[in-house]
């Protein structure tokens, strides 16, 4: 069995720059993309939240209202700092992005964005403290102490089936209800699942900066990650080319499913399926030839590890054409299945293990109704 690309371990230092290693078998990270405009017209919720936001964002200075306890991550846009509020004490994790490289509206969109989710159990929740400094934007976030899902894959191994199913159902919750309010996340990966616990009981998902409304056009991107499906990655403008050669492409939630089908490659097998989706990458074309059913190709070495049941979902996950994707509704139907679920002397139990003891399902509540 041949294997593509391993996701080697990174130190804190590794991580917190901008080469980091997972990151080193492919361009560098994505832009943000070119937004043309949104097909709904006309203002929502988030963009009353945004007016409201922009007319009382407090001006602070962050040592004058905070103690710094340490960063605790960074990521290409933001540092994540660990702070206790001066006046109530409250461990917080705030995200603070450099005025120099964000947009006053990124900002505010990702702040609005994020404390529109944040009630649902499996997303980060926060504080509603926004506000501006001489030098940074930022928000306060509820302090998640577990590490990030990147953290704890083993390279060439992945991490427990049992935690990979918990995340899997864990997460699957989280993007329906992202999805079901007009939302694509756009940026699904292991460094943006945050861990309550270091046996994924609990995770939530976490850092909205990129994500925008169902609908919205892109133009092109620049860099390529093999969480990219093939439609983004044909977006990508390579140098020293000045024009996409594509069509505006919709951003929709077909993007996150792709994306979620490489996570779980990615958890259970401690390697990527790929670099990129385009022809120049031999393990993306194998399985596109499979996928495709083009010819007489059969199943790449790399995927005969799973079940067929496990299969039939990333076959239909990993739909080359978006149109044909699965839903997340669907998702959340194969990640509810028996063979998700764990056998107990008492018969069949939540990934949770929840049935019968007293830690409720984090998809439990009103958001997360079995379909
Ligand atoms: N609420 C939080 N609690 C603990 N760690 C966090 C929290 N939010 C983010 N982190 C850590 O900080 C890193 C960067 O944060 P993120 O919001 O993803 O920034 P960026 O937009 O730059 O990618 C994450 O990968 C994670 O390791
Ligand atoms: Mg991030």
């Amino acid at each position: 069995m041949h294997l593509p690309v391993s996701l080697d371990p990174l130190s804190e230092q590794e991580r917190s720059g901008i080469g980091v290693r997972i990151e080193s078998v492919c361009s560098p990270e994505p832009q943000r993309m070119i937004e043309l405009g949104s097909m709904e017209e006309g203002s929502s919720l988030i963009d009353e939240l945004i007016v409201l936001t922009s007319q009382s964002l407090c001006q602070l200075e962050i040592p004058e209202h905070f103690n710094i306890i340490k960063e605790i991550g960074r990521g290409k846009y933001g540092q994540v700092l660990l702070v206790t509020h001066r006046c109530k004490g409250t461990p917080m994790a705030l995200k603070v992005l450099p005025k120099a490289s964000t947009q006053l509206q990124g900002f505010l969109r990702e702040y609005c964005i994020s404390l529109h989710l944040s009630c649902h159990p499996c997303i980060v929740g926060l504080f509603g403290i926004a506000f501006q400094s001489s030098e940074h934007y930022g928000f306060a976030q509820e302090l998640v102490t577990g590490r990030d899902l990147f953290a704890i894959i083993q390279p060439r191994v992945g991490i427990p089936e049992s935690a990979v199913k918990r995340c899997a159902v864990q997460i699957s919750c989280a993007l329906d209800f992202i999805h079901q309010r007009g939302l694509v996340h756009r940026d699904i990966k292991p460094e943006n699942i945050l861990l309550l616990d270091a046996h994924c009981q609990r995770v939530k998902l976490a850092d909205f900066g990129l994500t925008q409304r169902s609908g919205t056009l892109i133009r092109y991107i620049s860099g390529t990650l093999p969480y990219m499906s093939p439609e983004l990655c044909a977006m990508v403008l390579e140098e020293p080319q000045k024009q996409p050669k594509s069509p505006p492409l919709k951003v929709e939630p077909s993007l996150d499913i792709w994306a979620f089908a490489v996570l779980l490659f990615c958890i259970l097998t401690g390697f990527f399926p790929w670099e990129r989706c385009n022809d120049a990458d031999d393990f993306y074309m194998e399985f596109a030839d499979w996928r495709g059913g083009q010819s007489q190709s059969s199943l790449p070495s790399q995927w005969r590890r799973f079940t067929p049941a496990c299969m039939e979902m990333f076959r239909r996950m990993l739909a080359l054409d978006p149109n044909e994707r699965c839903t997340i509704g669907e998702v959340r139907r194969y990640v509810g299945k028996d063979w998700v679920r764990e056998k107990d002397a008492n018969g069949w139990v939540g990934v949770n293990g929840d049935v019968g003891t007293s830690t409720p399902s984090p998809c439990s509540s009103s958001y997360c109704d079995e379909r």
